[in-house]
């Protein structure tokens, strides 16, 4: 049985103070490539309307050459709060982009320094910062003066088991102007294997005064309530659990604020929320939206009886039509 000690439900109960932003809510969901756009932000406020959001990342170089801003910047203006993130390894290409991001309605701007895969890293950017504690330095200086919105950073423990430098790193990053930092509980090596070590979260908050918050292998209440208790973190972060679940920040935030778990949605919803999601995706991008959304699909199709048949089926639709009426005929064949 899950629950929350009074004094950590009081704790809990405040807004997380990011610099000058106030968000009512501890429950972050992260950005995820090629996930959350605002499409997907969408289905997620609508059970979690208070918590804090992430676009996915977007290359601060690319923005610079850009003729236009890209979809993947797209702020709607009721999303609130919201943050983009940017990633690179030159201060001065992120500080532009900075601006450019709080023109487009950002509430705080956060610095991508642990994406792991090498296309990013070899250029310097995402968790390759890990390793140039001295960029990233100057990439949060330069981004803090460049714009007025609280700047944040999400990152990971470090570069490999024998290069775990979050402690200085973290502590680096608030000296240097950061108003919150996340941490993902893995070293780069790891990738998204083994667990995440949420011990080092717990380090890191003892020392620092911004704050603080948990991620990785956030997949359900109990989850995200174990996490809270063993570091002292200031919220937790959703990523891979939303996949195909965009009830999951909703689910947290309420048990942290009212101590009771909320009925899980039954695998009617589910689909319900699958083709609400691939009809948007159709409207709001085309074809690529349908080609985008079969990853999507294949997520919501789990734990129920012919799931694994209607996955095969959805993860290769061409239309719109197609899928819709997989999944009716779907929610009709349900027991
Ligand atoms: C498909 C996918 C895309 C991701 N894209 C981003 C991203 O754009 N920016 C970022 O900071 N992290 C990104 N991440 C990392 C997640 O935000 C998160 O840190 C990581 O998945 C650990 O949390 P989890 O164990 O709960 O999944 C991505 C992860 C996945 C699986």
């Amino acid at each position: 049985m899950v629950s929350l000690s009074p004094s950590l439900k009081a704790q809990l109960s405040t807004p997380l103070k990011i610099g000058s932003v106030e968000v009512n809510s501890r429950v972050l969901q992260s950005p995820l490539s090629g996930v959350t756009d605002l499409v997907f932000r969408r289905l997620v406020r609508r059970y979690a309307p208070e918590s804090m959001m992430y676009t996915e990342m977007v290359h601060a170089s690319g923005l610079r050459y850009a003729k236009a801003l890209p979809k993947i910047m797209e702020v709607d203006p009721n999303e609130r709060p919201i943050s983009i993130q940017l990633f690179d390894c030159r201060p001065d290409f992120l500080a532009e982009a900075a601006q450019k991001a709080v023109e487009e309605g950002a509430d705080t701007v956060d610095i991508n320094m642990g994406c792991p895969v090498n296309k990013i890293t070899k250029n310097g950017g995402g968790s390759s910062l890990l390793r140039q504690p001295e960029t990233a330095e100057a990439i949060v200086r330069a981004v803090v003066q460049a714009v007025c919105v609280p700047v944040t950073v999400k990152t990971r423990i470090g570069w490999s088991d024998g290069e775990i430098n979050i402690l200085e790193f973290a502590k680096r990053m608030e000296d240097a102007g950061a108003q919150m930092i996340t941490i993902h509980g893995r070293t780069r090596a790891q990738g998204y294997n083994g667990n995440a070590q949420w011990e080092w979260i717990g380090r890191v908050k003892e020392i620092l005064s911004i704050p603080v918050i948990a991620n990785g292998d956030i997949f359900c209440v109990e989850a995200a309530v174990n996490c809270l208790k063993q570091t002292g973190a200031d919220g937790v972060m959703c990523s891979r659990g939303t996949l195909g679940y965009p009830f999951l920040v909703g689910e947290i935030d309420y048990f942290l604020k009212t101590g009771q778990l909320l009925t899980p949605p039954t695998p009617e919803e589910r689909l319900e929320c699958a083709r609400e999601h691939l009809e948007a995706l159709w409207q709001y991008k085309g074809d690529r939206g349908i080609r985008q959304s079969r990853k999507h699909m294949t997520w919501y199709t789990k734990g129920f009886p012919g799931a694994a048949e209607l996955r095969g089926q959805l993860a290769v639709i061409e239309t719109v039509e197609q899928g819709v009426e997989l999944i009716e005929q779907a929610i009709a064949a349900l027991p």
